[in-house]
């Protein structure tokens, strides 16, 4: 800690993020000692040089190394000596194989434990590098020992090459996890200089958010290209198509459809994506990502069945028939693609739609009812109540309504929420159970 309680940085690894993070840092004020193996690093950075090209990079690190503030070294041991934050950033490269290489994260973490013995002086580890979620937990922490006053937290990098600097001075993210919320808040702080509040999450989250939000980023590209390439095909401005598409901050550019759920389904969604691969594949143009959008839904309308398959109960109460909440739309709709097989499979099932009225339907959708699917217009309750007083599990597949919504809790029976929390185990929530 310097005399003025600002904490001392160490940053392990001077690559393009540990380099631009140490500069930056120093910038901001602390002071930063860089540590690298790699000597031709550590000596460019000591001479006031920029170890490679990346704007704004150079004039940093020579007002850092100026200014005193910033200095670097090959040792670990002197550099983490008087450290009060270790900002990790190795390479965890691909391996042959695809996976992470953790080897060198393993190494350092090795030589940040052996300095430790000894050491009175509390660390905060602060996992930069990009490592998949449940790495601080099983590869960091373990590695580190139980030294007292060590505490390991992740603070994941979203810094583009090419902007960098700028990506670290005004970040589009912040995020600092882990479960010693003191470590948590300290890292957190060290960014208060730059206007923004991180986001303080768990451990796994941090990890796990890198992730996410590169694979979405990737999705974003592909997507952009497919259907540049489509319209190209068809002869249709490309830029105008994605500049319009931008334009709605509503349902496109926004935190809609961005929620883990239920299968999508209905009238449009369906329809409208075959036949735009349909026409892609007369073009003999290859969309894979889009043509993957339909199989992807039937992969997750799968696993919602495993998991309804794997209730420990035979009277199963479906709320939602409609593919969703506030319509008596049936077309297409995931919940009785789900019904059939659950049916097939000889479960005893009834449903309640608040939506759906036999006796009140008309037009198609009383035709789809009453000639397609008659089997399942028989399991229909005319009220939550009934149906309630009939089930001994319950299924929800669409979003409920607040009072609905308390009516189930408050019937005491076990529930599995399709739409809430997504379908991974935690998303069986066992109200009162
Ligand atoms: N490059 C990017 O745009 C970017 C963006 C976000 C996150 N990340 C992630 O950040 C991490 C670092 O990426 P990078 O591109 O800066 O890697 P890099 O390969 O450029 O730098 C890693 C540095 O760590 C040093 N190092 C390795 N083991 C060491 C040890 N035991 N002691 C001291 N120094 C050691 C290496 O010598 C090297 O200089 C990776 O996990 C990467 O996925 C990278």
């Amino acid at each position: 800690m310097e005399p003025n309680g600002q904490p001392i940085i160490a940053v392990l690894g001077l690559g393009y993020i540990g380099c631009v993070s140490a500069a930056c840092l120093a910038k901001l004020g602390y002071r930063v000692i860089g540590i690298d193996r790699d000597v031709h690093k550590v000596e460019s950075v000591r001479s006031g040089q920029a170890p490679f090209y990346e704007p704004g990079l150079q004039d940093l690190v020579r007002a850092g190394i100026e200014s005193r503030a910033l200095s670097a070294t090959t040792s670990l041991s002197e550099g983490i000596r008087e450290a009060d934050v270790a900002f990790v950033c190795v390479g965890t490269p691909s391996e042959r194989n695809g996976n992470l290489g953790l080897d060198q994260l393993r190494r350092v973490v090795g030589e940040i434990s052996a300095e430790l013995s000894g050491r009175t002086k509390p660390l905060i580890v602060a996992i930069r590098s990009t490592v998949f979620p449940g790495t601080c937990e099983h590869v960091v922490t373990p590695a580190l020992g139980e030294f007292p006053g060590v505490a390991v937290v992740s603070n994941p990098e979203f810094l583009r090459e090419g902007i960098a600097v700028q990506d670290f001075m005004e970040p589009s993210l912040v995020v600092v996890g882990g479960s010693d919320l003191r470590a948590v808040k300290r890292v957190a702080e060290l960014y208060a200089p730059l206007g923004v509040s991180a986001c303080q999450v768990s451990l796994r989250t941090a990890e796990m958010i890198k992730y996410a939000c590169n694979a979405f980023h990737a999705v974003k590209i592909s997507f952009a290209n497919e259907i540049g390439a489509l319209c190209s095909k068809l002869e249709v401005d490309s830029r105008e198509v994605m500049d319009t598409l931008c334009e709605d901050v509503k349902l496109n550019v926004s935190k809609a459809y961005l929620k883990p759920g239920f299968a999508f389904g209905g009238s449009c969604l369906p329809k409208d994506l075959r036949a735009l691969t349909y026409r892609a594949n007369q073009l003999d143009l290859k969309l894979p990502l889009l043509e993957s959008a339909m199989p992807s839904n039937e992969q997750h309308l799968k696993r919602a069945i495993e998991l309804v398959m794997d209730l420990p109960s035979n009277r199963i109460g479906v709320i939602g028939l409609a593919f969703k909440e506030n319509t008596d739309d049936l077309r297409e709709s995931p919940v009785v693609a789900m019904l059939e097989y659950l049916i097939g499979k000889g479960r005893e099932i009834r449903v309640f739609d608040p939506h759906i009225r036999i006796e009140d339907l008309y037009g198609s959708n009383k035709n789809f009812v009453l000639q397609t699917i008659p089997h399942i217009g028989r399991l229909m309750d005319k009220s939550l109540d009934q149906l309630l007083g009939w089930a001994d599990f319950l299924v929800i597949a669409q979003k409920q309504s607040p009072q609905a919504a308390d009516r189930i809790e408050s019937s005491g029976l076990a529930v599995l929420d399709l739409v809430g929390t997504g379908l991974t185990k935690e998303g069986l929530v066992a109200h009162n159970s």
